[in-house]
């Protein structure tokens, strides 16, 4: 049985004061029900220490957005997991759609920041998926299945790793996927993940959906057999919002 994960991904929003606001919200909101699933935070870079001090005593995991695949050198505005490590990262999220799309992420360089993750030992969540364009070309299972075996190129042990499923199109835009449309690409990555690893590691893997989950959809996206958890990004913003699809997901 896997444990499901829900992350909020607050993404490029509030500032550290109302990161450390939101936080604590969020905190007191859930109360003693952090039993179900495991949940993590992922805020922007300003705000980490902040937030790591508020859930510092819960079982709250704390979630770096992105991080260089170097150790340290001439990279400017760019931030190495041991940074993030000494700031008490547990996870780190890799290939996000709108790195890819906005900060010229590809396939490579996810996967060496993936790889220089799993080697300080942090965990990772590498998100994948279709755009518009290509769901309607009918290439969605080849963009992901492309997606998913170059960016874990040279992983030996998916220990450390989550995938996220997150359509492009379906991201700040209102628009969930079904959770049948969800199902089938999650089905289609857990084979991939068989064929790459075997049996056990595809059944172990993690595999969370991204995409417009609200409270009002939570339920019947993480009621399917291979939908895992979420990564949420604008109801993550709101207190109330992120603990109902925390609590939708047990
Ligand atoms: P959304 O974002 O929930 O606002 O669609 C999800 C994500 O980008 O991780």
């Amino acid at each position: 049985m896997r444990k499901k994960v829900v992350v909020g991904n607050w993404k490029m929003n509030k500032t550290v004061t109302e990161a450390g606001e939101l936080v604590s919200a969020i905190l007191e909101q859930l109360g003693d029900c952090l039993v179900g699933c495991e949940v993590g935070v992922a805020p922007a870079f300003p705000a980490l220490t902040e937030v790591g001090k508020v859930i510092e005593r819960s079982d709250i995991r704390l979630v770096a957005q992105n991080c260089h695949y170097e150790d340290d050198g001439a990279y400017t505005g760019e931030v190495s997991v041991r940074m993030l490590e000494s700031l008490g990262c547990a996870y780190v999220i890799v290939g996000h759609s709108e790195r890819r799309q906005y900060f010229g992420e590809t396939n490579r360089t996810v996967n060496l920041r993936l790889r220089k993750a799993l080697a300080e030992g942090m965990q990772v969540i590498m998100c994948v998926g279709e755009t518009l364009e290509e769901r309607e070309g009918g290439v969605t299972d080849e963009v992901v299945t492309e997606q998913v075996k170059e960016g874990l190129e040279g992983v030996g042990d998916l220990g450390g790793v989550v995938l996220a499923y997150e359509p492009v199109w379906a991201i700040g835009t209102g628009k969930t996927a079904t959770p049948e449309q969800a199902e089938e690409v999650h089905v289609s990555i857990r084979a991939t993940i068989r064929d790459m690893y075997g049996d056990i590691a595809a059944e172990h893997l993690r595999i969370q959906y991204g995409g417009s989950v609200k409270p009002s959809n939570a339920v019947e996206l993480f009621a399917m057999p291979n939908i895992d958890g979420g990564l949420i990004g604008g109801a993550s913003l709101k207190a109330e919002d992120f603990v109902a699809i925390v609590k939708a997901a047990g």
